[in-house]
C-alpha cells in the first residue's frame, strides 16, 4: 500500500488526530439517483474529516465487507422490488452461504424508491436485513426515501455521518489512504439541481391523424451548454404545471391564488408554487392517506385500509380528483404540506450526438385520459407537447444510465425490443452504430397499435433496413387484426433465430412499458431459451439471469 511518503499519495492522506479508520460508501444505482446521494455523502464525509471511499456495488467485492468497520449503503429499487443491475451480485452474495460473518461492522442503509410501488425500497430493506443477520451493527435507522428524496436524504446523511464519526475509533490515529481518482468526472456543470435552460427547436406529432395516441418527436438545442450524452442515457426535464389546472385546484379549495407561502426559504404566491414547485397531477398513496384523514371522507378512509385498492386508486387518479371526493377547508400551507415536491421527468434519449451534434431528441407519449367528464393530462408530457412552443425554454440535464449501453465491441450483435415510445433509445443506438460504421448486426422488434397510424419513425427504419444498417425488423401491430399481436409473440415466432443470435453473443435490450410488456417479453425470452437450448424452465431463468449479470440483457422500463 502507498504510504504518506509516496508523493503521489500526499494530498490524499489524512493527517494524525483525525478519527482512525475509514468509511466505505457503496451505492446501488439504476438511473443515477443513488449514485448522486452517495457522492454527496462522500463529499460531506470529507468535509467532516472522515476518510472515505466510494464504490459502485458492481465494483465492490462482497467478501471485503469482513475487513470493513464502517459501511453506508445507498440503494435504489426498481421494477418489482428488484436490485439495480449493478448490484445484483452483491445482493445475491449477502444472502448466500458464502457471505462472511460481520461482527466488526457498523453500517447504515438509505433507500431510494417510489412508494406507489408495492415493493417500496425493497433493495434497501434487503441489504439492511442481510447485514443485520450477518451480525453487523446498525449505526442508525434505515431511511426509505420516496421520489421526493433530496431533503430527507440530506438530513439523514448528516445524522449518519455524526454517528459514523462517533463510532469510528478515536484511539491511536493512523494514516489512512483515500482512494485516488474517485472524484466524479465533471463533464458539464449542469445537473438536476442546476439544469441548463435550453430551447425547444422541433415538436412534431409523429402518430397519424387517426391514431388513438399523440406521440411527439421533440428536438432540443443544447448549443453552448457543453452537455454530452451517450445512447442509452436519459434527459431530465423540469416542467411547469398547467396554470389552468392550478387555478382549478385553487378554486376547488376556495383559496387565494395570491396568498404567499414559503418555499425553500423564499416567499412566493400559492399560484406560482403550484405551477413550478409541487407535483399536482399524479396522485400517490401518501397523499390519499393524508387527505383521507384531513377530510374524513368515508370512501377514502375505506381505501386507505386496503393497501392494494389504495395503490390502484392512486395510480388512476389525479390530485384534483382526490380533492373532489369530499370538500374540505384547507389553508395554502396545509395543501402544499400534502403535496410532493415537483421532480423532473426522465426521458430516454432518442438521438446520438454522432448524428445530431449539439441537439437532443426525445420521443414523448402525451399522457391523456378521461376521468368521468374531465380530461386529465400528464404534467411533463403536456408541458412538452402543448404548453411549450417551438423556441420556448425548457430546463434540462443529462442523466447517465450505465445500465443501458451499447456493447463496447462494435462487432457484437444487438437485439432491440422497444414497442411504443420504447423505440426512443434504439433510434439513438442505430444512429450511433451507423456513424461508427459498426459491423455488428442490429435486430429491432417494434410494436404499436396500427401500422398506418403508429409506426414511429417508419421512414427512418425503412431506410436503415434498405441500407443494411438494421439487419432485421419484426413488427407487431396489435390492432390491425382481430387477435392481439405483441412483440413477445414475434420473439416466440423467431425463437430459433433469437437463440442463434444469443449463441453468437448478442446483447438484448428492452425499453418501454414495465407493467406488462417487459414482463411478457421476459417470459418469452425464457421460453425461447428453454425450448431452443433444451433447458428446464429453471435453467432457462438462470441463463437469462446470467445474461443480465453479464450486462448482455439490459432494460430501461418505466
Ligand atoms: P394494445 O394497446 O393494442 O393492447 C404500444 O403501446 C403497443 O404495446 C400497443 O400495440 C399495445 O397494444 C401494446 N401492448 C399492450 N399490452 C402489451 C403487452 N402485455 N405486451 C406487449 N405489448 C403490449
Amino acid at each position: 500500500p502507498q504510504t504518506a511518503a509516496d508523493p503521489a499519495a500526499q494530498n490524499n492522506v489524512l493527517a494524525a488526530a483525525k478519527p482512525a479508520g475509514k468509511l466505505t460508501i457503496i451505492y446501488a444505482s439504476q438511473t443515477g439517483n443513488a449514485k448522486g446521494v452517495a457522492e454527496a455523502l462522500k463529499e460531506e464525509a470529507e468535509a467532516a474529516d472522515i476518510a472515505v471511499q466510494l464504490f459502485s456495488a458492481g465494483d465492490y467485492k462482497g467478501k471485503n465487507l469482513a475487513k470493513e468497520t464502517h459501511v453506508i449503503i445507498v440503494a435504489s429499487t426498481h421494477g418489482e422490488g428488484e436490485a439495480p443491475d449493478d448490484a445484483i451480485e452483491l445482493h445475491e452474495f449477502l444472502q448466500s452461504k458464502k457471505a462472511p460473518k460481520l461482527p466488526e461492522l457498523n453500517y447504515a442503509v438509505i433507500g431510494l424508491g417510489d412508494s406507489s410501488y408495492e415493493f417500496f425500497c425493497q433493495t434497501a430493506k434487503d441489504f439492511d436485513s442481510y447485514l443485520a443477520k450477518l451480525g453487523a451493527q446498525p449505526m442508525l435507522e434505515r431511511l426509505d426515501c420516496d421520489v421526493d428524496y433530496e431533503a430527507p436524504a440530506a438530513e439523514w446523511r448528516q445524522k449518519a455521518l455524526a454517528k459514523t464519526k462517533e463510532t469510528l475509533s478515536t484511539g491511536e490515529a493512523e494514516v489512512v489512504q483515500l482512494p485516488v481518482g474517485q472524484k466524479p468526472a465533471v463533464v458539464s456543470s449542469y445537473n438536476k439541481q442546476n439544469p441548463y435552460t435550453a430551447n425547444l427547436s422541433v415538436s412534431q406529432k409523429i402518430t397519424g391523424r387517426n391514431s388513438g395516441k399523440d406521440v411527439r418527436h421533440i428536438e432540443i438545442d443544447l448549443e453552448e451548454s457543453g452537455l454530452t450524452y451517450q445512447p442509452g442515457d436519459a434527459l431530465g426535464v423540469w416542467y411547469d404545471n398547467d396554470p389552468q389546472l392550478v387555478d382549478a385546484i385553487i378554486a376547488k379549495l376556495g383559496l387565494d391564488a395570491d396568498s404567499s407561502i414559503e418555499v425553500d426559504g423564499a416567499s412566493i404566491s400559492l399560484r406560482e408554487a403550484l405551477i413550478s414547485k409541487y407535483e399536482i397531477t399524479a396522485s400517490n398513496p401518501q397523499f390519499v392517506t393524508k387527505y383521507a384523514e384531513l377530510s374524513g371522507s368515508k370512501k377514502l378512509e375505506k381505501l386507505v385500509a386496503d393497501r392494494e385498492k389504495l395503490r390502484e386508486y392512486s395510480a388512476k387518479t389525479q390530485i384534483i380528483d382526490v380533492l373532489g371526493e369530499k370538500k374540505t377547508a384547507l389553508t395554502a400551507e396545509q395543501l402544499t404540506g400534502l403535496l410532493r415536491r415537483l421532480t423532473p421527468r426522465l426521458y430516454s434519449i432518442a438521438s446520438s450526438q454522432e448524428e445530431v451534434g449539439e441537439e437532443v431528441h426525445l420521443t414523448v407519449g402525451v399522457v391523456e385520459y378521461a376521468q368521468g367528464e374531465e380530461q386529465r393530462q400528464g404534467g411533463a408530457s403536456s408541458f412538452l407537447a402543448q404548453r411549450l412552443e417551438e423556441g420556448g425554454e425548457v430546463k434540462v440535464f443529462v442523466e447517465t444510465n450505465n445500465n443501458f449501453k451499447l456493447p463496447a465491441d462494435d462487432n457484437t450483435p444487438v437485439i432491440m425490443i422497444g414497442p411504443g415510445t420504447g423505440i426512443a433509445p434504439f433510434r439513438a443506438f442505430v444512429q450511433e452504430r451507423e456513424n461508427r460504421d459498426a459491423e455488428g448486426k442490429n435486430w429491432l422488434f417494434f410494436g404499436d397499435r396500427t401500422f398506418t397510424e403508429d409506426f414511429l419513425y417508419q421512414v427512418e427504419w425503412q431506410k436503415y433496413l434498405k441500407d443494411g444498417v438494421v439487419t432485421q425488423i419484426d413488427v407487431a401491430f396489435s390492432r390491425d387484426q382481430a387477435e392481439k399481436v405483441y412483440v413477445q409473440h414475434r420473439i416466440l415466432e423467431q425463437a430459433a433465430q433469437v437463440w442463434q443470435w444469443l449463441q453468437d453473443g448478442a446483447h438484448v435490450y428492452v425499453c418501454g412499458d414495465a407493467n406488462q410488456m417487459a414482463k411478457d417479453v421476459h417470459q418469452a425470452l425464457i421460453t425461447v431459451i428453454e425450448q431452443q437450448g433444451n433447458k428446464t424452465r429453471e435453467q432457462a431463468e438462470q441463463y437469462l439471469n446470467d445474461l443480465r449479470k453479464d450486462k448482455r440483457y439490459q432494460r430501461d422500463v418505466y
